[in-house]
């Protein structure tokens, strides 16, 4: 089991006049819609319970309006709740004063702005000595630390060039070496590469995992983006109008979508290349002496299994044990896209 890092219970966020009155309607079962046209107030969250683990990117997704960038900002705290708990570490973040916010800001949870957020005036390697000089770091030792973060985000030469000079792909690893450099143990992403070009975006999540597996960092990843989620998220939670519709292993959501609001986002992702035939494979062996590993998507899986006599293999997992098989035949049926199915209510 891994530890549980952030622990957020029973999380509301309504804004208007009088949240703490708006509160009683949406707990005695008022939507966001009836909120706000009777009562003139706007549900940006609605009892969220959510448990994210340390060491892990966890991806937060939902259409525009949906609440995520409202939910991740009281990760720390930049907004207050209308009610609930938010637990780092055990801590309880709302109970902090001013003084251990800006503590727990500095140190513990940095964030990756989607616009960059950069200084415009200062050199890169200010820009990332910035949030060092200010934890109270040495002149020297911000200096040398940011140079060092900005090799390992592939800039070093640029450190005296401004913002304005690099592309927006550079300027958010700028961005990204300065969330790294103040060591903090979370990284906050809003939308960090939704502003860049797709293959400038492919690179930042490549930059981005690479790194992961060194860090071991607890990242809180929002995206519109179900391809990034998939890419990048080891767990996925879906939001809509506030509420938590979903959350979970992304292979899970993918076969098992808890309604239509959520298929509606699986529906048009390339399964071939996502979804794993451990995902969908049967307990028992079969016959073959093919094995294939149990993350092999169903594209790759294909090409193997229909070149094997009697056409299926076993599966092994990540010890090499043998945890189940799978047929060319299964493979056809987890390639289509259950479109029927769902709009028959399959998921309902
Ligand atoms: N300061 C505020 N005052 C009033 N309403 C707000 C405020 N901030 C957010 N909201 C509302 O809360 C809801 C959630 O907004 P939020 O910005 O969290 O959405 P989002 O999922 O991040 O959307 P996007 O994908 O467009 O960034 C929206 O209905 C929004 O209008
Ligand atoms: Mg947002």
């Amino acid at each position: 089991m891994t530890d549980t890092k952030i622990a957020i219970s029973n999380l509301y966020k309504i804004f208007g006049r009088d949240p703490a009155n708006a509160l009683e309607l949406v707990k005695n079962g008022v939507g966001k819609q009836e909120l706000l046209e009777k009562h003139d107030h706007v549900l940006g969250l609605s009892d969220i319970n959510l448990e994210i683990p340390a060491k892990g990117i966890s991806v937060i997704m939902g259409l525009s309006g949906s609440g995520k960038s409202t939910l991740i900002r009281h990760i720390n705290r930049l907004i207050e709740p209308t009610a609930g708990s938010m637990m780092v570490d055990g801590d309880d973040v709302l109970a902090m004063n001013k003084e251990q916010l800006i503590d727990f800001r500095r140190h513990k949870a940095s964030m990756v702005f989607q616009k960059f957020g950069l200084h415009v005036h200062r050199t890169v390697a200010e820009n990332v000595a910035y949030g060092l000089i200010v934890q109270g770091q040495g002149k020297k030792e911000a200096k040398a630390k940011s140079h060092k973060w900005l090799e390992r985000v592939g800039l070093a030469g640029f450190e005296e060039h401004f913002p304005s000079q690099l592309s927006g792909g550079m300027q958010q690893r700028v961005g990204l070496a300065r969330a790294l450099a103040t060591d903090a143990e979370i990284l906050l992403m809003d939308e960090a590469f939704s502003a860049l070009d797709p293959l400038i975006r492919t690179d930042m999540q490549d930059v981005l995992l690479d790194l992961q597996k060194d860090l071991h960092k607890t990242i809180v990843f929002i995206t519109h983006d179900l391809d990034e989620a998939l890419r990048i998220g080891d767990r996925i939670a879906i939001l809509r109008d506030g509420q938590m519709i979903q959350q979970g292993d992304p292979q899970h959501i993918i076969i098992h979508p808890a309604d239509d609001y959520i298929f509606d986002f699986v529906k048009d992702i390339n399964r071939g290349r996502v979804l794993q035939v451990g995902t969908i494979m049967t307990k028992d062996q079969s016959r073959s002496t093919v094995t294939i590993p149990s993350d092999m998507v169903l594209e790759e899986a294909l090409q193997t299994v229909a070149t094997i006599d009697g056409q299926s293999a076993n599966i092994v997992n990540a010890s090499d044990q043998v945890v189940g098989s799978i047929s060319l035949d299964q493979i056809v049926k987890g390639l289509a896209r259950p479109e029927v199915e769902a709009q028959a209510g399959q998921y309902r």
